[in-house]
C-alpha cells in the first residue's frame, strides 16, 4: 500500500471511530466532566501513538536509502539499497539503484579510456626516451671513446669521466623508460617483471622478498598490466610512506585466477591517512578487470604493516565460494 493510503486510511479510521464513539456511548458535557476528559485524552493518545508507528515504519526505508546514498562509492561498486517499504519509497529506491548502475557503467568506461590513454602515452614517452635520447647518448658515448683513444694522455682522465657520466645518464634513461613501460612484461612475462620490480625496490633500507608461485593460470595482457601496476604502486607506497625494512611481493593461483599480495612491516595505514591518487588509481585499475582490491593495515593492528591484496575476478569467486563451503580456495593459505 502506498504511504498516502496508509496514512489516510489510518487517520480516517481514527476519526471515524472517534465520531462513532461521540455519536454513541461517549458524551461530552459543558463544562466537561473529569471522567470525560480522561476518555478524550486516552483516545487522542491512542490515535497519536498509532500514527507515529505507521509514519516511523513507512519512512524507515527512506532513512536507509539516505544512508546508502551517503555511503555510495563508485570505486567500490555493486552495493545497492534494499528495495522495501511503501510503493513510492520502493520506486524511489529502484530508481536510485538504476542510477547507480548507469553511473558505475559510465565511470568504468571513462576510467578504462583514461587509463588506456595513459598507458599509450607512457608507451610513447618511453619509446622516445629509449629511441631518441638513448640513441643520441649512445652515439655520444662512442664518439667520446674514439676521441679518448686518440687523445693525449693528460686529457684521457677527463674524457673517461665524461664517458662515465654519459653511461650513467644512459642507464638512468633506460631505467625511466622501463618504469614507464614494463617492457619485460611483454618480453619475459609477469613473473619476471615482478621479480625485477622487487629487485628495483630493494635498497639499503628495504628488502623486498618475492614469492611468485608456479602454475599460474593464463592471464590476459590487460590483467598482467593491472597486476604489475598495482604491485608497482603498492611498493612505491611501502618505500615512500611505511618506514618498513621488509616487504613481500606474492603472487599465487587461487581458483582459476590469481591473488597478488604486497605486504610490509611498516607503520600501517593509520586512521588519518585518506586514500590518495595512488590507492584510487589501484582501485580504478582493479575495476577494469573486475578484480577485488583491499588495502588494509596488517592483522596485528596498527604498527604491523600494510597489506595490499588484489584478487582477480575468478579468484574472488573462488574465495567467496570457499568462505561459504569452508573448503579453502587453494592449498596453503598465506598466513
Ligand atoms: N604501505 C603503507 N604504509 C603506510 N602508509 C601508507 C602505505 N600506503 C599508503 N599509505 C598512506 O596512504 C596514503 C595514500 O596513499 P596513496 O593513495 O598512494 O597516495 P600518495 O602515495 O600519493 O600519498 C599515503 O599518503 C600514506 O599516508
Ligand atoms: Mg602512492
Amino acid at each position: 500500500m502506498s504511504l498516502f493510503w496508509r496514512i489516510f486510511v489510518l487517520d480516517a479510521l481514527g476519526l471515524v471511530v472517534a465520531a462513532a464513539l461521540l455519536l454513541g456511548p461517549v458524551t461530552v458535557s459543558t463544562p466537561i466532566l473529569p471522567a470525560e476528559v480522561l476518555v478524550v485524552l486516552a483516545g487522542l493518545a491512542a490515535l497519536l501513538a498509532v500514527n507515529a508507528v505507521v509514519l516511523r515504519v513507512g519512512l524507515a526505508p527512506l532513512g536507509r536509502l539516505g544512508r546508502a546514498m551517503a555511503d555510495a562509492d563508485l570505486l567500490r561498486p555493486g552495493a545497492r539499497a534494499v528495495v522495501a517499504g511503501p510503493v513510492e519509497t520502493a520506486e524511489l529506491i529502484t530508481t536510485y539503484n538504476a542510477m547507480l548502475d548507469r553511473l558505475e557503467a559510465e565511470r568504468a568506461a571513462s576510467a578504462a579510456g583514461a587509463l588506456s590513454a595513459q598507458e599509450r602515452e607512457r608507451h610513447r614517452v618511453a619509446r622516445e626516451l629509449h629511441d631518441e635520447v638513448g640513441q643520441t647518448l649512445t652515439a655520444v658515448l662512442l664518439q667520446l671513446k674514439r676521441v679518448a683513444d686518440r687523445a693525449p694522455e693528460d686529457l684521457r682522465e677527463e674524457l673517461g669521466l665524461a664517458q662515465e657520466s654519459t653511461r650513467s645518464g644512459l642507464d638512468e634513461i633506460r631505467r625511466i623508460a622501463r618504469r614507464l613501460r614494463p617492457g619485460v612484461l611483454d618480453e619475459l612475462g609477469l613473473v619476471s617483471a615482478l621479480r625485477s620490480l622487487a629487485a628495483e625496490f630493494t635498497t639499503h633500507g628495504l628488502t623486498v622478498r618475492h614469492d611468485l608461485r608456479a602454475g599460474l593460470p593464463a592471464l590476459t595482457e590487460e590483467t598482467e598490466l593491472v597486476l604489475y601496476r598495482v604491485a608497482q604502486e603498492a611498493l612505491t607506497n611501502t618505500a615512500r610512506h611505511s618506514g618498513a625494512d621488509r616487504a613481500e611481493l606474492r603472487l599465487r593461483p587461487v581458483g582459476d585466477g590469481v591473488e597478488l599480495l604486497v605486504r610490509d612491516n611498516g607503520t600501517g595505514l593509520g586512521a588519518r591517512a585518506g586514500e590518495g591518487a595512488g590507492i584510487r588509481g589501484m582501485r580504478e585499475r582493479a575495476l577494469l578487470i573486475g578484480a577485488v582490491l583491499t588495502v588494509s593495515s596488517g592483522a596485528g593492528g596498527s604498527g604491523s604493516g600494510a597489506d595490499v591484496r588484489l584478487l582477480t575476478r575468478a579468484a574472488a569467486v573462488a574465495t567467496a565460494r570457499a568462505a561459504t563451503t569452508g573448503v579453502p580456495a587453494s592449498p596453503g593459505g598465506l598466513r
